[in-house]
């Protein structure tokens, strides 16, 4: 079959196996061509391994520092000819090349919030690595069913305490809307901090720990992010931002009970999670245009790069005031955001295109997916049952 994407709102519900593929070895190279990094975790579990952040912080363990690695995913396999989903395809692709270069690649494909997936992810390290040095945190979903009452959790994305009215983009339209969003009642605050807060990294931690496969002086880590003023109705003072007060906590209260934990706040990017955050998607056009003029552009695979190059420092990270390792320095430069504030308010319909770099946008997009990937004919016919244990 010639796959094409297929865009439904924020997601696109076709993948190219090759062209995902291809996006991996970019990743692959990439990091290659940064020469030696730094001694790092020689086995390394990536939990949200598939795509985005977790995605990349899995290729840099395993090309980079040369660490086996255990990866959990939620992913689709080819079924009925209709194509997986990118993090399949990108999994496999990972999992192939690890291999080629002898280094450990599990996988398991299932619900993270689970008990069976925390046990069979267990069983897993035991199996064939022993133990892990580090485990890092990298799920981004809408809902999480509580493992002990089977209760549902919904993630929202709501501001809190008054309706916020934003300036945002219709990607799909290519059009500056004003959206109204109404703000969150309490039971919308405590769900989303049940799906994206610390309560499910603290479980993780503690099911590895107590059935011996956390190393001596194993250490975590999660990802979060604050971004800048126009977000932060939206973000930071929203209902994913209570969410991530809480995964920050949770970090300080493990590194307080011994174990060494730390959230990075990174930058913003384009992924599936973050394309369906209103306003985020108008911001990152601006950002990227910002960022790309003055030569600061960075992608999940340059942060990640930088953030175990020069962040991490092998448990002993460089943290800000608050404990927390800052990979979005670049992002939050005072020169960059004063030149995102000053776009803001100009942005029209009409200007888009011009006065931000919406074309990047929809570019990195259409790349989460596997299409628009240097040296792939997309034009050939794809195979899209692509094999993989998991
Ligand atoms: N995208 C950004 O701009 C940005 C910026 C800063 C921080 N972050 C943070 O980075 C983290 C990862 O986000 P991302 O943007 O890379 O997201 P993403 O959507 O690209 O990746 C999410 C990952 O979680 C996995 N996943 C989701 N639900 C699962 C489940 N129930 N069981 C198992 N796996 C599951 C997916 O398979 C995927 O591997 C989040 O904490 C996010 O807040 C993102």
């Amino acid at each position: 079959m010639v796959v094409k994407p297929k865009i439904r709102g924020f997601v696109c519900i076709t993948s190219h196996p090759e062209g995902c593929a291809a996006h991996i070895q970019e990743q692959i190279d990439y990091v290659k061509s940064q020469g030696a990094l730094p001694e790092g975790p020689k086995r390394v579990l990536v939990v949200g391994s598939s795509t985005g952040y977790g995605l990349s912080s899995r290729i840099v363990s395993a090309f980079g520092q040369g660490a086996g690695t255990v990866g959990v995913f939620f992913e689709r396999p080819s079924s009925n000819g209709k194509t997986a989903s990118a993090g399949w395809y990108n999994t496999a692709a990972f999992t192939a090349a690890a291999e080629k270069e002898g280094l450990f690649a599990g996988n398991i494909n299932g619900d993270a919030f689970s008990n069976e997936i925390k046990q069979k992810t267990i069983d897993m390290i035991r199996d064939n690595l022993g133990q892990v040095d580090l485990v890092i945190y990298s799920l981004a979903s809408p809902r999480r069913t509580d493992p002990e009452t089977g209760d549902v959790y919904k993630s929202v994305l709501k501001p809190i305490g008054a309706p916020f009215t934003a300036k945002t983009l219709d990607t799909d339209k290519k059009k500056i809307v004003e959206q109204a969003i109404e703000p969150a009642t309490e039971d919308d605050i405590t769900n989303t901090t049940k799906v994206m807060g610390g309560e499910d990294w603290l479980l993780w931690m503690n099911a590895l720990r107590d059935a011996g496969v956390l190393a001596d002086g194993a250490a975590t880590l999660a990802y979060s992010y604050i971004g800048p003023e126009v977000t932060f109705p939206i973000y930071r003072s929203g209902t994913i931002g209570k969410a991530k007060e809480h995964l920050e906590q949770t970090a300080a209260d493990m590194r307080a009970a011994g174990q060494p934990a730390w959230v990075a706040v990174n930058k913003a990017v384009v992924t599936q999670a973050s394309s369906a955050i209103p306003v985020v998607p108008l911001y990152i056009s601006i950002l990227f245009k910002v960022m790309k003029e003055k030569g600061l552009h960075e992608g999940c695979i340059e942060q990640m790069t930088r953030l175990m190059a020069e962040k991490y420092q092998s448990g002993d990270p460089r943290v800000d005031e608050q404990g927390l390792i800052r990979v979005d320095d670049k992002e939050m430069q005072p020169d960059v955001q004063a030149a995102v504030r000053e776009i803001w308010p100009t942005v029209t319909s009409e200007n888009l295109e011009s006065i931000t770099d919406f074309a990047s946008y929809q570019t990195e997009f259409l790349r989460l997916f596997g299409f628009g990937i240097n040296g792939v004919d997309y034009e050939a016919e794809s195979t899209l049952e692509v094999e993989m244990d998991a």
